[in-house]
């Protein structure tokens, strides 16, 4: 589903600033990573580059077959819009919006139509238990809510692969746990193949594998 080779990405400064060289991939279809590793070793700037919105310095990012170095930036973000979801810590939930056009917008994005997006953003709000708040706004929600409904956003239109870049990381303890079971529960029965980026030992306990991002790679977390 996901091959990283060799990628490598630095700042140029002034004062230049690599992150990390050498990181390696393979996720299978359905497989749940978690990725751990100290604050500014790049951990966001690598789902970016994963996700083409960012480009790497070396090495190459293959996204179910194809390699994102082929495609300019509108073919990226047709990529991005058909096989990738995300979550966010900071939930980035229209304000603006009701719950159901939120978890709607990647359906709209794809051209499907506004009733029958509607009619399946629902579906995926009741899947993450909030069926009955279609129509309240973001304002009315917790925290915790509000991440569950990114969580059906991200998955709406069944991506491939989500990408959650610390997405407990603005949660009390009880709803990051929850939220987290949420998303592996949901991840799994979409057979969508997940790259959790997290500060959560959890984690650990949700993922089919830990890998820890240092400068020279990945690592298996011990
Ligand atoms: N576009 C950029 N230009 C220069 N430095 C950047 C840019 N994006 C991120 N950085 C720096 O790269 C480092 C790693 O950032 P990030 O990927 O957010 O790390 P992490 O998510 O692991 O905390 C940070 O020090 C950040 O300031
Ligand atoms: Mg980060």
């Amino acid at each position: 589903m996901l091959s990283l080779h060799d990628l490598a990405r630095r700042f140029p400064g002034p004062p230049p600033r690599p992150l990390f060289a050498g990181v390696n991939l393979e996720l299978a279809s359905g497989e749940f990573v978690a990725i751990i590793g100290d604050s500014g070793v790049g951990k966001s700037t690598l789902l970016h580059c994963i996700a083409g919105l960012d480009r790497p310095d070396a090495g190459r990012v293959v996204v179910d077959g194809v390699d994102l170095m082929t495609l300019d930036d509108d073919g990226a973000t047709i990529l991005r819009r058909q096989k990738l979801g995300f979550v966010f810590q900071a939930f980035h939930i229209l304000p603006w919006l009701d719950l159901a056009a939120n978890v709607a917008l990647p359906l709209g994005l794809l051209g499907h139509g506004a009733a029958e997006s509607r009619r399946q953003a629902t579906a995926m709000l009741d899947a993450v238990g909030l069926g009955d708040r279609a129509a309240s706004h973001p304002r009315e929600l917790s925290g915790g809510e509000l991440q569950r409904v990114a969580i059906a956003r991200a998955l709406a239109h069944s991506p491939k692969l989500l990408l959650a870049d610390e997405p407990t990381g603005n949660l009390d303890p009880d709803n990051a746990s929850r939220v987290l079971d949420l998303l592996a529960t949901q991840v799994r029965q979409r057979g969508a193949a997940c790259i959790l980026v997290t500060h959560s030992r959890r984690a650990a306990a949700v993922a089919d594998r830990v890998l820890r991002l240092t400068a020279v790679g990945l690592v298996p977390a011990g």
